[in-house]
């Protein structure tokens, strides 16, 4: 499953990129307001800092203008990938797009049957929001089983791009369905990383290692 991070701040990015796990990035109107920074500016900063997709989000509802800023995202560099909202508007953007080669990521998926649509209009990525999904009184989880038996069913070649996640145990069922990226606050990604028990092994061996007065180096 490929590792993306859900976030506009750039010290978090470099962070989690240094580590090697750190497959993409997505990003949204909110996020970016939440950074301070000028949109294309540090899109174009983080697009410099992974090699794989980093999402820019599009802010026009309507198919024509979608297109116009569209263009001018996709020459931040080789790497953005267009984030359409899942509209009738949003997937006629889609189509457009990624008739012509150019990574689209569906974003604000809440239904298995949307999520169709976006494979029908050739999506690259499809974004569920599973932890909006469960604030409502859903199963997020529900969601992302629906659409892997869907996509599979027809050989759909678009990636289920688990978005919204809260929790280390939304990332774990997640791999355990079978999607094929998700995308997490950097918090979540860095819990993911932790446990009780290889904090309390290290001091252990590092408490008998001490007594041995030794060194390896
Ligand atoms: C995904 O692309 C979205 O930016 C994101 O996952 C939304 O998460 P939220 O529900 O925590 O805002």
């Amino acid at each position: 499953m490929k590792f993306f991070v859900d976030t506009a701040e750039i010290e978090p990015i470099r962070e989690l990129a240094a580590t090697g796990l750190l497959d993409g990035v997505t990003t949204n109107p909110s996020l970016i307001a939440k950074s301070g920074r000028d949109f294309m500016e540090v899109t174009r900063e983080i697009c410099g800092i992974v090699d794989g997709p980093v999402s820019a989000e599009v802010v026009a509802l309507d198919h024509a203008t979608m297109m116009k800023e569209a263009e001018v995202l996709r020459k931040i560099a080789d790497n953005v990938c267009i984030k359409v909202p899942l509209t009738v508007d949003g997937l006629k953007t889609c189509k457009a797009l990624t008739s012509d080669g150019t990574m689209v990521n569906v974003t604000l998926c809440f239904s298995a049957n949307q999520a169709l649509l976006a494979a029908k209009a050739g999506a690259s990525f499809i974004s569920p929001f599973v932890g909006r999904h469960d604030d409502n009184g859903f199963d997020g989880m529900d969601l992302i089983e629906d659409i892997r038996l869907i996509y599979d069913n027809y050989n759909f070649a678009t990636e289920i791009l688990v978005a919204s996640v809260r929790h280390t145990t939304h990332v774990l069922q997640a791999a355990k369905i079978g999607a094929d990226v998700m995308t997490a606050p950097p918090k979540v990604i860095h819990d993911l990383f932790k446990h009780v028990l290889t904090d309390k092994g290290i001091e252990g061996f590092m408490a008998d290692w001490a007594k041995t007065g030794q060194s390896i180096l």
